[in-house]
């Protein structure tokens, strides 16, 4: 599908309220269908990729109902059945496979978790070598991705496990595997990742022991669990706003982990003029509503390097915004964009350049050279983020934008046209030629 943005003649106005955390959600899901007795989900993120977490967990034995927007699942007890054929496609999503094959290496059935061609060529060593150093019968492809064949071990191990990566994938597949596992299971990382993981687990009745660590055999219970909206699609109208002259948008009940928001602190060192307001606590989130009042021309910043990971999935947004601000923008220390639901440096940098964009791109980041941004037509390589990313800078484009591949906006953020329709912006959905 092609998405076509022209450029906005008048501000974004108004208020909406995003959907719901993805990565919460998909917690939300498995944890649920781990605990003993029926959770209650409000505010659940209901795109592809958390349909996926859904449609697994009801394979392996998770009754789950929606009503009234709210939706409740009657969980397994922590007794997975085995999935019919064996098979679970997760989709596009990274987090639903990674997080499960930590649960599946603990059951006592062969299991084959799959995905489409982007997540089968990810990189999934990296929850394969703790895994087996837990005990843990899992096998990838030769190409070391999914498909991931799980097969019954002889019980796992608890480990304490030195992460090379700053991934809360990798964290949290490891701490599941460890509600299983003899022991205390311990992940040390090199910088804290996302830890919504650590935070939802006593809410299902699962104290940690110590920072980033499980007791192997603690049982989840259910629970009544509120998921916050995602400043990780919110960021998109967001930055909308901040780049259309006369906007005006509050967004409400955004989830502020401070693993997650590091894009908001990069928006105001680039000048943007917004504030946090109503701020209350959530599912043991913190939340509040953001209001921005557009403030003139962005200027490009320096990224932190200590940042990236509080804004790992905003980097493409920061790419577009710094695609017309006045002076430079540099990222580095961002090699884990090359394998995210795309290479996201390679595919900003090709479709950034296509709208006359002057960038250089490193193998870990990108120089970009802020200036006139022309119309044109550039790809989402199948990457949601990247798609939004180049929508919202067609607002700003001299000409109109047509953004191939839009499809996968749906992954993370159905009513994204939606919502910028909402707050006065037009875009034009077709199919692809
Ligand atoms: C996620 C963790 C991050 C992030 C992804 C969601 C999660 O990935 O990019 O979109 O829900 O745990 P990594 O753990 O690979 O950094």
């Amino acid at each position: 599908m092609i998405l076509t943005v022209e450029p906005s003649s008048t501000g974004l106005r108004g208020e909406i309220t995003p959907p719901g955390d993805k990565s919460i959600s998909h917690r939300a899901l498995i944890f649920s269908a781990l605990a003993t007795g029926r959770s209650k989900l409000t505010g659940l993120l209901e795109s592809e990729d958390t349909l996926s977490t859904l449609k697994a967990c009801e394979q392996l034995g998770a009754v789950i109902q929606h009503r009234s927007g709210m939706v409740y699942v009657d969980g397994t007890g922590g007794e997975l059945h085995a999935p019919p054929g064996g098979i679970l496609d997760m989709g596009n999503s990274g987090t639903a496979m990674r997080l499960l094959a930590g649960v599946l290496s603990a059951q006592n059935f062969k299991s084959i978790l799959t995905g489409d061609e982007s997540l089968n060529s990810r990189p999934m060593h990296r929850i394969v070598e703790p895994l087996r150093l837990m005990g843990a019968n899992i096998q990838p492809s030769r190409r070391g991705t999914a498909p991931l064949t799980i097969r019954p071990s002889q019980g796992l191990r608890h480990i304490e496990y030195q992460s090379p990566v700053a991934s809360a994938q990798v964290k949290s597949c490891i701490l599941l595997a460890g509600l299983y596992a003899s022991g205390v299971t311990r992940v040390i990382e090199p910088r804290l990742s996302r830890d919504h993981t650590e935070r939802m687990l006593p809410a299902f009745g699962v104290n940690l022991p110590a920072a980033c660590s499980v007791t192997g055999g603690s049982r989840l219970n259910a629970a009544e669990f509120e998921v916050p909206g995602d400043i990780s699609s919110a960021v998109f109208p967001l930055a909308a706003a901040a780049l259309v002259a006369g906007s005006e948008v509050t967004l409400r009940h955004i989830g502020l982990n401070p693993t997650r928001s590091g894009f908001l602190a990069c928006l105001q060192e680039m000048g943007a003029d917004f504030r946090i307001i109503n701020h209350a606590e959530q599912g043991a989130e913190p939340v509040a509503d953001v209001q921005l009042v557009f403030n003139g021309r962005l200027k490009g910043i320096d990224v932190p390097e200590s940042r990236v990971p509080d804004m790992i999935d905003e980097l493409p947004l920061l790419m577009a915004l710094a695609a017309t601000a006045s002076g430079t923008t540099r990222i580095r220390a961002a090699a884990e964009l090359r394998v995210k639901e795309s290479d996201r440096l390679a595919v900003m940098a090709a479709g950034l350049q296509n709208l006359g964009v002057e960038l250089r791109e490193y193998p870990d980041g990108i120089d970009i050279q802020g200036g006139e941004v022309s119309g044109g037509y550039v790809e989402s390589a199948g990457d949601h983020r990247c798609a939004m990313s180049f929508a919202v800078l067609g607002l700003v484009a001299t000409d109109e934008v047509r953004i191939d591949g839009a499809e996968f906006i749906a992954t993370s953020y159905p009513g994204f046209s939606k919502d910028l329709q909402n707050l006065g912006v037009q875009m034009r959905a077709g199919a692809s030629v």
